[in-house]
């Protein structure tokens, strides 16, 4: 028996199951297409079953490459956050569409609750604001607005999970449960609270017994079906994609600061056992719970990374692969003034707005793809650098960032990030540490590792250093240009 840990990582735009050798050596991995949904402007859903139905046939994949389910020690579920599916306990399907973390069709409610004062208590509560973005208020318009849904909260057989609850209910056969780390992405948990909060649950009307248990992001959380792969595996890891690539790079000490560039960027620092507290518009969050102790994070999230590529590519017809972004970016010497600020679906920290919408700034007849091609990338460093700003003003400066995600391959975007940033930048040479992460949580439950900091030596691989060398009038031009298209926004 070969003791390897299966990763199902569940993004935003495809799902994936990783296979992991103990020594943290990628044995294969399965990956499928999720469809994208936008029923309107603003509203981005997912097909819960078509979620369960992708994550079962790549896990499957998987399960055969490590030569059947008894060579697979554990099963480690990272995923999107803040993503809500509504299901029925009883017949274990779906009874909407999920929303999807982006969809910003709460915004309203949110803005009722802010202008009825509740931000400030919701802020220090939760470390969370009162944006669109979290689960909450998804749950609330669910219940609300589809009658399905409704109808089995009133026959008691609701459950409002985020996907990973989804994920294990199904694998299972009918576990209800999920982690501290997308737990306290909800603004149902207080952030020193062990469970959903009822005093919350009646704020953004959310039916308390829908919810789930919140449990550690390592230990016995089940089996599978033994119909799904054979033999039951156990599920000893579940966590949330960005908290996961915190675990991933290494950031198990207070101070340490990765950033993940996937579908959006996403930044979080270790606090160690502090609670933080945020005077600059970051979120607290839980960084990991074991044993019931927790460890939290500072969190500066920015919604469109890879998602402007992506759709530079798919939308627009403008690049042939994503790639192409890093030889026309090559190309020219500057991008002649162009300025993408990537806000198509609102701002995320620290402007938290909402109704803002992109910009692409300074075109003149010279413009061609390269120069947009390069903007669209510097966009990343001045997201980033505009979070520096504000980690640096709540007293958790950096002095080093460690990058990550499949965009952070951009060998020109992460020198751009260092010389914007002015500081050392690394980056692992396996750049999926989403997916590390949890194989490092799920190989702690499973009683492979004793500890984060032994799986983390185990698993962890090599590093590229990128050092800044821009000059400050540069550095300077750069960001004043980008100051003047982001008031625009
Ligand atoms: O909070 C949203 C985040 O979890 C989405 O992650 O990997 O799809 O960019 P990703």
């Amino acid at each position: 028996m070969t003791a390897n840990i299966l990763v199902l990582d569940e993004g935003t735009t495809s799902t994936r199951a990783m296979l992991f050798g103990a020594d943290g050596r990628l044995i294969g991995s399965a990956q499928q297409e999720l469809t994208q949904i936008y029923p309107a402007p603003g509203r981005v859903e997912h097909d819960a079953r078509e979620i369960w139905h992708r994550t079962l046939a790549c896990a499957r994949e998987m399960v055969e490459k490590s030569g059947g389910a008894h060579n697979v020690a554990a099963i480690g579920i990272t995923n999107q956050r803040e993503t809500v599916v509504a299901w029925d306990t009883a017949t274990g399907e779906p009874l909407a569409n999920a929303l999807v973390w982006q969809d910003r069709r709460t915004a309203d409610f949110c803005m009722t609750l802010r202008e009825a004062g509740h931000e400030n208590d919701v802020q220090r509560a939760t470390g969370l604001l009162l944006d669109p973005y979290f689960s909450g208020t998804k749950m609330r318009w669910l219940v609300e607005h589809e009658p399905a849904v409704a109808g089995a909260a009133k026959a008691g057989t609701l459950a409002l999970g985020t996907v990973e609850s989804w994920l294990v209910f199904k694998l299972t056969g009918g576990a209800l449960l999920t982690d501290a780390s997308n737990a306290s992405r909800t603004l149902l948990m207080r952030l020193d609270g062990s469970y959903f909060d009822p005093g919350l649950c009646d704020l953004f009307e959310v039916p308390h017994s829908a919810l789930a248990e919140v449990c550690d992001n390592a230990g016995n959380f089940g089996s599978t079906l033994p119909e799904l792969f054979g033999t039951p595996i156990a599920i000893t890891g579940l966590a949330g994609d960005q908290q996961s690539a915190t675990i991933g790079q290494g950031c198990l000490s207070p101070g340490e600061t990765k950033a993940t560039y996937g579908t959006g960027a996403f930044i979080l620092a270790n606090k160690g056992r502090d609670i933080p507290a945020s005077a600059n518009r970051l979120l607290g969050t839980v960084l990991y719970q074991l044993g019931g102790e927790r460890i939290y994070a500072l969190e500066g999230s920015v919604f469109v990374a890879g998602s402007l590529v992506q759709w530079l590519r798919d939308s627009l017809g403008l690049l042939g692969t994503a790639a192409e972004t890093e030889t026309l970016a090559r190309s020219i010497p500057g991008s002649g003034g162009v300025v993408i600020v990537p806000a198509l679906s609102g701002l995320g920290a620290p402007h938290w707005r909402p109704e803002a919408g992109g910009v692409i700034a300074g075109l003149s007849f010279a413009t061609g793809r390269a120069q947009i091609a390069r903007a669209a990338l510097e966009a990343m460093a001045h997201q980033t650098d505009d979070l520096a700003r504000a980690f640096a003003a709540d007293g958790a400066e950096w002095t080093s960032l460690k990058i990550d995600g499949g965009m952070s391959a951009n060998d020109w975007m992460a020198q751009d990030i260092a010389n914007i940033l002015d500081l050392p930048v690394e980056r692992p040479t396996f750049v999926e540490t989403t997916a590390v992460g949890a194989a490092m949580l799920a190989g702690v439950g499973a009683g492979l590792f004793a500890s984060l900091e032994d799986a983390s030596a185990a698993m962890r691989g090599g590093i590229d250093h990128f050092t800044p060398r821009m000059s400050p009038e540069e550095r300077d031009i750069r960001r004043r240009q980008w100051s003047k298209a982001l008031s625009a926004a």
